[in-house]
């Protein structure tokens, strides 16, 4: 990894705190939300911190792109392009409930080299750059040591399209109901992710989700030692929809769960 990805780093680490201390102090406050689909919110707030997000990284990278989710997607035409989830848990932010991050990825030459997401509220903040680890505000994390699901705290999420398609994660959920120590529904994807890499939960599973939901994310778990695969089991991709992330010793019986 050269050199600018640490300069790349830096400025991803400014661009999310400006944006989290945004959304940190208009947390509780009447919010207006509008639906994007059925169950799909979104807010003034989400817009705003993107706004500062795109603006922060562009004055230092003014050719590179954008796949953000709020706003068309911009090529560029420099070295890299930044997925960007401004706001990871509307749901929960509208509601008051404590738990959103930030998450911001860079990809290059089609592969994803650096990861911070960035909880606003408890300050905490983790990067994975490739090939050099993974950090929770600066130290080292890693993975759980569970080795079985039936002593794993397990954590998923629900698709926004749940009330009309067949693929709503209920019998995934069933099945793991029966099997781990331990189910949540946190509402953050990119959290989980965080979560699974510093080893509070040991494995975590999504079925439909974005690129800008799981790019930083998934690195991270990787660079604090862990698994991500798709939920066949194949090589993780951003663009490819699903994700299972864990600490690599339940990977194996995670999947069979799934393929049941
Ligand atoms: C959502 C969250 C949630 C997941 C949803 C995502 P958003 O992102 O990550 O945990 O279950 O599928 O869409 O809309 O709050 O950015
Ligand atoms: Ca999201
Ligand atoms: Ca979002």
């Amino acid at each position: 990894m050269g050199e600018s990805i640490f300069r790349e780093l830096g400025v991803a680490i400014t661009a999310v705190l400006e944006a989290g201390a945004r959304l940190r102090e208009h947390f509780g406050r009447p919010v207006t939300a509008t639906h994007k689909r059925p169950a799909d919110l979104v807010t003034e707030m989400d817009q705003s911190a993107e706004t500062v997000l795109i603006d922060r990284l562009r004055a230092d990278f003014p050719t590179y792109g954008f796949l953000t989710e709020e706003s068309p997607a911009e090529f560029g035409s420099g070295q890299g392009r930044w997925l960007i989830d401004p706001l990871d848990g509307t749901t929960n932010y509208v509601h008051g409930y404590p738990l959103f991050g930030i998450s911001v990825a860079l990809e290059r030459a089609g592969e994803i080299v650096l990861g911070v997401v960035y909880n606003p509220l408890t300050g905490e903040l983790f990067t994975g750059v490739r090939g050099c680890g993974a950090t929770l505000n600066g130290r080292p994390i890693c993975i759980s040591p569970t080795t079985s699901l039936a002593e794993s705290l397990i954590v998923s999420g629900f698709p926004y399209n749940a009330w009309k398609s067949d693929v709503d994660n209920s019998a995934e959920w069933r099945h793991f109901l029966k099997r781990a120590l331990s189910l949540r529904a946190d509402g953050s994807a990119a959290l989980d992710l965080c979560h699974v890499a510093c080893g509070r939960l040991d494995g975590y599973w999504e079925l439909d989700l974005d690129p800008w939901d799981m790019a930083a994310g998934a690195l991270i778990v990787q660079e604090a030692g862990g698994t991500v695969t798709d939920v066949h089991g194949m090589p993780f991709s951003p663009y490819g929809r699903s994700v299972v992330a864990s600490n690599g010793y339940i990977h194996r019986a995670m999947l069979e769960v799934l393929a049941l």
